[in-house]
């Protein structure tokens, strides 16, 4: 992540807050940004895998890994967690952690939908309630550059995919989330929201579909890093899949009817 008021930044060292950074894109960006030389707060459930990651990734980092154990959709908990851990301020937040579970009729399984929720939405709005003071201090002091908020949400949102009923509407309601707090944080602290397709990673490798144009963990990483100190509203990657699933927001008749069908599964009469 890279300033974007170089001119008037304090210091280019950044302090930044990363959920779901035990695996995947999170883990991948937060070793790239602490080897940046930036001090990374990183979080999953468990205490040990984190402390784990920090002993082997510590030796001759310019930055810092630091292990943060939270479970982002435990409301009472993540209100004061940063707190608790010390942190006086953040320059910015990635809300990586997620989870995946797909729908098999003829169960529309709530507790499943419930549970995609808790952790993809409710988790954004928990980590956002616990960050939001500490972003607001850094964005009240005028010599230091705005904070930014990013969020993990995907491609799925965009339209309909078969068997996404929990996973799609998570992802569709935390990214409208963060869109609408964009607007009544009045330009104090930068939201951006990512839109990956299929990465390579502990989530998709549980796949057994075939993922068109899967894309290696460490580039995505690299993309969302560049790409996001630019502050756009929005990071899409790769760019063929994100034209194509635009382009069927535009024909919903042609993505409903024929490519949405011949990929969903026919539901189980025997269950
Ligand atoms: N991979 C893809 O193709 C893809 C595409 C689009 C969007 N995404 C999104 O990208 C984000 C990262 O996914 P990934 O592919 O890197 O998956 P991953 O390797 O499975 O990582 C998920 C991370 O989320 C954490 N997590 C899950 N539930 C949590 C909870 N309740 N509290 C705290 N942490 C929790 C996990 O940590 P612990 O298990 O250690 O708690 C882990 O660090 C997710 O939001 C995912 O939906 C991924």
């Amino acid at each position: 992540m890279t300033s974007n008021s170089p001119s008037n930044s304090v210091s280019e060292k950044k302090t930044v807050w990363i959920t779901g950074a035990s695996s995947g894109i999170g883990l991948a960006m937060a070793k790239k940004l602490a080897c940046q030389g930036h001090c990374v707060y990183i979080s999953g459930r468990n205490q040990d895998t984190l402390d784990q990651i920090v002993i082997e990734n510590s030796p001759g980092l310019s930055g810092k890994l630091i292990a943060l154990a939270c479970d982002v959709t435990d409301d009472k908990a993540m209100a004061i967690v940063l707190h608790d851990a010390g942190i006086e301020s953040l320059d910015s937040i990635i809300l990586s952690a997620g989870t995946c579970e797909y729908i098999d009729l003829p169960k529309l399984d709530i507790e499943k939908i419930r549970r995609v929720s808790e952790s993809n939405y409710f988790g954004v709005v928990n980590s956002c309630i616990a960050a939001l003071p500490l972003l607001q201090k850094t964005a009240s002091n005028p010599s230091m550059d705005r904070p930014q908020i990013i969020g993990i949400g995907s491609m799925s949102s965009y339209v309909g995919f078969p068997r996404a009923e929990a996973y799609g509407s998570s992802k569709a309601a935390m990214s409208y989330f963060l869109h609408s707090l964009r607007c009544d944080l009045n330009k104090a602290i930068d939201v951006t929201v990512v839109y990956p397709g299929f990465v390579k990673t502990p989530m998709t490798d549980k796949n057994d579909f075939s993922m068109p144009f899967l894309m290696e963990v460490d580039e995505a990483a690299d993309i969302i890093l560049k790409k996001a100190g630019k502050r756009p509203l929005t990071i899409a990657f790769p760019s063929s899949l994100n034209l194509i699933l635009h382009t069927m927001q535009l024909f919903p008749r042609m993505w409903y009817s024929n490519i949405a069908a011949r990929l969903s599964r026919p539901a189980d009469a025997s269950s």
